[in-house]
């Protein structure tokens, strides 16, 4: 698109992979290089897509099935981008989001086995061809993530309660997006301590946007 100046970076990976504190990190190492950076995160990250997180993520595992659901991600997407991300790339900020797009093909095309098709179509109509120009997945065995999550003691926990079965899907599906997009996606080991992941982030930034 013509009218993005700033870069946009996403993390991607299952729950309890760090994404949030790594995202957090890697804003403030690019405040340090003088960029300004605009820290957000989906389902959320302006004041309708909020509205709509507290709906998808809360109550009973059942509430949505896997369409309904897909169509509240999109529409809370579709008002991130207009109201937040697309006029922070335009004034030359670096936006980095704590996931996007990639996790409803994971969670809800692989995970809820909605289908990679049906998810496509429905992006293609919302988002059309604007993406990350980088996104990182932090892999990371499915029973260690949803052993970190534990204790959280919060009630955005909807996901969390599915099946293992469901979240060894999603896994396989950040693995099988980052091979058909290997020029976007880097795959990072998320099993790693959370220095050594930002080791890791930083040096593939550097090279990839400041070399
Ligand atoms: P998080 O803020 O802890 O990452 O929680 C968001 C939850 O929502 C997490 O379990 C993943 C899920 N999710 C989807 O299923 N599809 C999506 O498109 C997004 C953005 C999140």
């Amino acid at each position: 698109m013509g009218d993005k100046v700033g870069r946009f970076i996403t993390l991607e990976g299952g729950d309890g992979s760090g994404k949030s504190s790594q995202a957090k990190a890697l804003g403030d190492f690019l405040e340090s290089m003088g960029k300004e950076v605009v820290l957000t995160r989906e389902p959320g990250g302006s004041p309708g897509a909020d509205e709509i997180r507290k709906l998808i993520l809360t109550g009973d595992p059942e509430r949505w099935d896997g369409l309904e659901e897909t169509l509240l991600f999109y529409t809370a997407r579709v008002n991130h981008l207009r109201l937040t991300v697309k006029p922070a790339l335009a004034r030359g900020a670096w936006v980095i989001s704590d996931r996007f797009a990639d996790s409803t093909m994971a969670y809800q095309g692989y995970g809820n086995q909605l289908g990679v098709e049906t998810v496509r179509k429905i992006h293609d109509v919302a988002v059309g061809t604007f993406e990350p120009d980088l996104t990182f997945i932090l892999d990371l065995d499915v029973e260690t993530g949803l052993a970190r999550t534990e204790g959280r003691g919060h009630d955005e926990d909807r996901f969390e309660r599915m099946k293992l079965a469901f979240h060894e899907r999603m896994r396989q599906g950040f693995l099988e997006i980052a091979r058909q997009n290997p020029d976007r996606c880097q795959v990072v080991d998320a099993s790693q301590s959370i220095d050594d992941i930002q080791m890791e982030l930083r040096s593939y930034l550097k090279g990839r946007f400041f070399s």
